[in-house]
Parts: structure tokens; sequence; C-alpha cells
């Protein structure tokens, strides 16, 4: 079986726009988006894009024993050698697209999403793709759930203003290429968070 480092540059010269960076992410970008969630009050967890796995395994690592991660991921190469490097019961590998992760929360019994951290390179996604994974990511995620994503670009930022009313920026140099790091909660609109505490909060 190929090395990580092989596929993740096999698979980013096929689909560049759908894999965004031909390098994984470093272990201190890892760190820095990790750190703001509160790993120990996460059952479900669902990752897009896990490409060659450098978050699905930090994420383990700090997952509670009775906890599950769902990693949805397009590319089988990626699908192959995750499902290949792990023998964690935790962690559920799908082929598929993030589209549908809705179903696949489903088929898992796994009920909704306390985080979702997204890898997709949403500036080179087609809008409407685009469009329709911040929809159903709203659909997936429990009311007090966090949607954490990491861009090189800022295009996502508007689909998660549209999403969600609290929404945290931050930056890490230390990648390849840099990124903008993004951690949004408290869901707008009809059924979300605001709804269901009856408050009228505002971005
Ligand atoms: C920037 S790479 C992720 C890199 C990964 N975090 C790492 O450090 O190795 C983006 C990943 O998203 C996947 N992808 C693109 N569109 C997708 C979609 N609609 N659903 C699920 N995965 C998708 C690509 O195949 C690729 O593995």
């Amino acid at each position: 079986m190929k090395d990580t480092g092989l596929v993740a540059m096999t698979e980013f010269l096929r689909h560049p726009s759908m894999v965004g960076s031909a390098f994984p992410a470093t272990a201190r970008m890892v760190r820095h988006m990790l750190a703001p969630i509160d790993w120990d009050n996460v059952r479900t967890a669902v990752e897009y894009g896990p490409g060659s796995g450098r978050f699905t395994f930090a994420m383990l690592a700090r997952m509670r024993p009775d906890a599950r991660l769902l990693a949805i991921e397009t590319g089988a190469e990626f699908v192959e050698k995750l499902r290949a490097s792990s023998d964690d019961p935790r962690l559920i590998v799908a082929h598929g697209s993030a589209e549908d992760v809705g179903r696949h929360l489903t088929e898992n019994s796994l009920g909704y999403a306390d985080v979702i951290l997204s890898g997709l390179p949403f500036s080179t996604l087609k809008q409407e793709d685009a469009e329709t994974i911040m929809r159903v990511t709203g659909s997936a995620l429990a009311p007090s759930g966090i949607f954490a994503a990491y861009q090189m670009r800022t295009a996502v930022l508007s689909l998660i203003n549209r999403q969600f009313v609290d929404v945290r920026q931050g930056y890490e140099w230390w990648n390849i290429p840099p990124c903008h790091l993004y951690w949004a909660s408290k869901l707008r609109g009809e059924g979300s968070y605001e709804d269901q505490i009856g408050g009228s909060a505002s971005a």
C-alpha cells in the first residue's frame, strides 16, 4: 500500500479542486484547530474530507471511549488508506460526499453531531455544492454543536455567517498553505438553537 504522503500527492494531482492541497495539515495546525473543542462532551463527531487522516487520528486521541467519529471522504484512495490505518472501533469511514452527512449519520444510528470538522476546499467547490453542504451541516448539528473549518481563502466565511450566530476566527501560519480557522456555533433560523431557547441573538 502507498505511503500517506504519496496518496495525498496523487489524489491532489488527480482532483486538484476537490483536494485543495497536496500537503497534509501540520501537527501545529491540527492542535490549533482542535484546541477550542470540549472533547469530554463530544459523543458524535463528524469529519468532512479527512484526506490522509491528520485530523482524524488527533480527534480520536482526544475523544471519549464511548464517542464515535464519522469521517466522510470522496477520494477512494484516501478511504482505503484510512480504513487500513486504523482498527479503532470508534471510527467509521464513509466513502461519499459531505452532502449526504444526514444519511450517513442515520445509517450508523448516530443522531446529531456535537462537532463537525471540515477540511473541504470550499473556495474551489461548486457554489451549489458548497451551499448544500452548509445547509445539511445545519440540519446534522446538535443545538449546542460546533462547526469547525480551516481554509486557505475566506470563501467559506459568508456561508458560515449565513448559518451561524457565533463565529470565532483564527489564523495558522505554520501550515502549507497557511490557513484561516473558523469555529461556529448557534444555528440561525427555524428549528435552530435560537428558536429552542426563545432568544433573539444577533450576529
Ligand atoms: C484539504 S484536503 C484535507 C486534508 C486533510 N485534512 C489532511 O491533512 O490530510 C480536502 C479533502 O476533502 C475531500 N473532499 C472534497 N470534496 C468532498 C466532499 N464533497 N465530501 C467529502 N470529502 C470531500 C478531498 O478528497 C480531500 O481529501
